[in-house]
């Protein structure tokens, strides 16, 4: 192929310290010098990678100490050995969240626990895929994601020994995916409920309290309904 003659002259060109600005061409990345062309084949590239602004998180400068942690010779991770560190500076929106939430998901001190730095087959780069619906019939793998860290069987989210989660989850013709109700990175209330549920394009409260042996939500869902631990309550019958 004439283009890629090109962007292999390119890459000597480079290689011998010539000027790195031809009129017209861009320059070879690391993806596009067909070395690392698998970290963007997957429905989901990231940006950076796309763009071939591998510096952005790695540094090819192997004067340095840093270990290469990676197991690259040339690539070695230098920002910090915490990803979230190498993550946040570009995700202020997350960044913010987490510096402003009281309750934090333990795992998000590394980001790569969830997600994939380069590309990934699953929307927003998750290793595992996890549904963006709200309302879904129960199916395990759709929340692959949550489920290499959790179960469910024993759980806090119950009513005397009714499993609430399950109840929730595989209602018939009505289940619920965890976006319903948790956020992923952090949220204002325990537990990482959500103060909104999305919902058709709305933002409904969820309203939820925690109490010692149990809670308590008044989502737009159903009228206020508690649960207890412990000892059982009945709620009202009906939405
Ligand atoms: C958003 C940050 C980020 C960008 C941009 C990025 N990487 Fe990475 N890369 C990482 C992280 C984090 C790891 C370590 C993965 C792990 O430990 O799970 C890694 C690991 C690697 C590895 C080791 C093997 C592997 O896949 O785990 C290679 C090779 C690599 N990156 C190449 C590249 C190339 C080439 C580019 C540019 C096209 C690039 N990376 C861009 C964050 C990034
Ligand atoms: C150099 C800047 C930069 C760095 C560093 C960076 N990102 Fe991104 N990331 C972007 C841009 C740009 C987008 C696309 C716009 C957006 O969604 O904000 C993006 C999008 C994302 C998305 C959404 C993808 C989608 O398709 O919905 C996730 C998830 C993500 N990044 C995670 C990470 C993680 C994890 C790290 C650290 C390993 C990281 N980012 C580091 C720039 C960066
Ligand atoms: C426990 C798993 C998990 C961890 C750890 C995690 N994320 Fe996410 N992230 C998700 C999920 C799930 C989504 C998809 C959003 C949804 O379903 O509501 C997401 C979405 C995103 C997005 C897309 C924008 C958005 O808010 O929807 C970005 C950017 C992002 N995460 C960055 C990060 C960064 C940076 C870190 C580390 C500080 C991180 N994530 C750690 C699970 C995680
Ligand atoms: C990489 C592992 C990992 C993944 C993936 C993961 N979690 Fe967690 N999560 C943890 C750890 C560790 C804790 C703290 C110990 C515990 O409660 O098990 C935790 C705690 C929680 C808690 C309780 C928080 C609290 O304040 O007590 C909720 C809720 C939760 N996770 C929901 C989710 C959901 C929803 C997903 C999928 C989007 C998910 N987790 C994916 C590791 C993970
Ligand atoms: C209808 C709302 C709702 C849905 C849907 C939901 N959860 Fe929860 N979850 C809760 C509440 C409320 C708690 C807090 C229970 C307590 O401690 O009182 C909780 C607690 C948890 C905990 C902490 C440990 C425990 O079991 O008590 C984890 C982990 C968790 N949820 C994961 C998930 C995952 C994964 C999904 C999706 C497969 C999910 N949740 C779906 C409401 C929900």
């Amino acid at each position: 192929m004439f283009m890629n003659r090109v962007l292999a002259l390119f890459a000597w060109a480079l290689l011998f310290g010539a000027a790195a600005h031809a009129q017209g061409a861009a320059a070879p990345t690391c993806t596009t010098s067909k070395c690392h062309a698998d970290l963007t084949t997957a429905a989901v590239v990231h940006e950076p990678v796309k763009s071939g602004d591998c510096d952005s998180c790695h540094s090819r400068d192997t004067t340095k100490k840093a270990k290469p942690a990676i197991g690259h010779p040339a690539l070695v991770r230098i920002q910090s050995r915490k990803i979230s560190a190498v993550c946040l500076p570009c995700h202020d929106g997350i960044e913010n969240t987490l510096k402003t939430s009281p309750h934090k998901h333990p795992p998000v001190s590394d980001c790569t626990g969830c997600h994939q730095p380069h590309s990934s087959p699953n929307r927003a780069l998750l290793k595992e895929p996890f549904t963006d619906k709200i309302h879904v019939e129960f199916d395990e793998k759709l929340f692959a994601l949550c489920f290499q860290c959790h179960t469910l069987d024993e759980t806090q989210f119950r009513n005397g020994e009714k499993n609430l989660h399950f109840f929730h989850l595989q209602d018939k013709g009505k289940g619920r995916s965890c976006r319903a109700c948790h956020e992923p990175h952090a949220s204002a209330n325990p537990k990482l409920i959500r103060q909104w549920m999305p919902y058709q394009g709305l933002l409904l409260p969820i309203r939820f309290e925690a109490t010692k042996t149990g809670g308590r939500c008044a989502a737009a869902c159903h009228g206020a309904k508690r649960y207890d631990r412990v000892k059982a309550i009945a709620n009202e019958a009906g939405r």
